[in-house]
């Protein structure tokens, strides 16, 4: 192995698949790392792995450390760590071993992983005046952390214009013309040109916030392409490779994005066992590491509908339960299989492809309005044309519809909701009508379409100047006199009905 002389520009503490493929490209873009692992076979793998990659030409780039003591001492100050560790308690485990190692107040620690972002509010807090607890959201995978993530920083300001260059160098690429990623996977040749997928988000806890909501977004779209899937396969019969063929073809159109791109690519897969379809081998039990949960969770908690994204995480949950499943299967009466002649199948195409377009805007209207709504109740400035435009490649929802979301924030930077956007409602209003032939075949074929089907409840019920909920509260009333408000007289004078008596009387609470 190389010596290593030279001072490091950048500690990356966990070398699992993310924090490696970070040390990779903080190395490629021209930083020295000093990386660290408890797992030393892994901190060898990546200097290794460094050492094949870079140019016979360059000086060595990534150094190993034993302990943290030693990776404080190779690093410049004021050090910049990088954490990619898992979230929870590990985060706080290394932060205190860092404070034994002797790190000190001005160096910056960034965490990256998918921490809950109250989490990340309370860290800041906690380790003042020890280190500066900052964070960057980090999405994109493997691959996005080698050759260009899109990174959500957030926290100190100063802290932030430090480390900027190296977060600006190492993010994903856009063109700024197109709004299309510009993609090179070549080690040793990173991508320096075009608008880098990053930007300062906000104070604490912001990023975490915008990243988690990416993830409820990332579910949602992930479950309405698999809610296609299945309305291909059990409506029509269709394939896996016919439906991979056909998410291809979407891929060139509006639906263009990084997910239909890979689900063609996975349903077009065979299994090297048994030469079948390797989807069809896969056990249809979904995992889950917890953020689309939190994003569900903080809708209901600030009163914002995202039904959309909280079907998503039901979905999963419905389908561990697999052993139930199988029971109802044949307990639960449904339609007989429907056979539809050619010209009808290609319409259910057409149709569809309109009912995944419209509840994907759905979908991100969901997310877009709990980030406001979050922003508000957390007294956060968020730029939602800057988030916009830093999902458009790098990230797992990169999708060519992000340049939409971002011209209309752009337009209108406090849109309440995307669906007063011109160029989304006129498009909702166009398609609406084939999205409920999709629904409405789902419901009469028997075959689940929880997140197309749930977004257009909630797009009609936006499209309601009059909700039921007249009805509700005069039921609230009867039998808990919780008072109503009436149409004919102003916001906020309550009324009550004694429903019990024999003469009911309106009175004014
Ligand atoms: C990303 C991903 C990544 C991961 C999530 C979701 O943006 O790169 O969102 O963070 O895939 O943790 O994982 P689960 O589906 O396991 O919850």
């Amino acid at each position: 192995m190389t010596n290593h002389t030279q001072q490091s520009h950048v500690g990356v503490i966990g070398l699992g698949v993310m924090g490696k493929n970070l040390a990779l490209n903080i190395a490629d873009n021209g930083y020295h790392v000093a990386v660290f692992d408890l797992d030393t076979p892994k901190v060898n793998a990546a200097v290794a792995q460094e050492e094949i990659e870079r140019k016979a030409d360059t000086a060595p780039r990534m150094q190993s450390c034993n302990n943290l003591t030693e990776m404080l001492a190779k690093l410049v100050e004021p050090r910049v760590i990088v954490l990619s560790v898992p979230a929870g308690a590990p985060v706080d485990g290394v932060c205190k071993s860092l404070i034994e190692a002797g790190i000190e107040a001005n160096d910056i620690v960034i965490d990256t992983g998918n921490s809950l972002w109250t989490d990340t509010v309370e860290r800041e807090a906690r380790y003042k005046g020890q280190f500066i607890f900052f964070s960057s959201a980090v999405s994109g995978g493997e691959v996005g952390a080698r050759f260009g993530p899109s990174l959500m920083p957030s926290g100190d300001e100063k802290a932030w214009r430090y480390v900027e260059p190296i977060w600006k160098a190492i993010a994903a690429k856009v063109d700024s013309t197109t709004g299309l990623p510009i993609e090179r996977f070549e080690p040793g040749n990173p991508v320096t040109e075009g608008e880098p997928c990053t930007t300062y988000i906000g104070p604490a806890g912001s990023g975490h916030y915008v990243k988690m909501v990416h993830n409820g977004i990332e579910y949602a779209d992930m479950q309405l392409i698999c809610e296609a899937y299945q309305l291909l396969s059990d409506g029509l019969g269709m394939s896996a490779h016919d439906i991979g063929d056909i998410f291809n073809a979407w891929n060139k159109g509006i639906l263009n994005s990084y997910l239909m791109g890979i689900s063609a690519e996975v349903l077009q897969q065979a299994d090297p066992l048994t030469g079948k379809p390797l989807v069809e081998m896969i056990l249809d039990k979904a995992g889950q590491k917890g953020t689309g949960l939190w994003t569900a969770v903080s809708s209901l908690q600030i009163g914002c509908p995202a039904p959309t994204i909280a079907e998503a995480v039901y979905a999963r949950a419905v389908s561990t339960q697999k052993n139930l499943r199988m029971q109802l299967s044949s307990k639960l009466a449904g339609p007989e299989p429907v056979i539809l002649s050619e010209s009808d199948k290609a319409e259910f195409i057409t149709n569809l492809e309109d009912a995944l377009y419209c509840a994907k805007v759905c979908c991100y209207a969901q997310g877009f309005q709990l980030m406001a709504m979050a922003a508000k109740e957390q007294s956060w400035t968020l730029d939602f044309a800057e988030i916009a435009k830093i999902w458009r490649a790098g990230c797992i929802i990169r999708a060519t519809f992000l340049q939409s979301i971002t011209q209309a924030y752009q337009e209108d930077a406090n849109l309440a909701n995307l669906l007063m956007a011109d160029t989304f409602s006129q498009t909702l209003s166009q398609k609406h009508f084939n999205w409920r032939k999709t629904v409405a075949a789902s419901v009469m074929q028997g075959i689940p379409a929880p997140c197309i089907s749930s977004a257009i409840a909630y797009y009609d019920s936006y499209r309601c100047e009059m909700l039921p909920a007249n009805l509700l509260q005069g039921q609230r009333d009867f039998f808990g006199s919780h008072t109503f408000e009436r149409t004919d007289k102003p916001a906020g004078e309550k009324y009550h009905l004694d429903w019990s008596a024999k003469e009911r009387t309106l009175s004014k609470v």
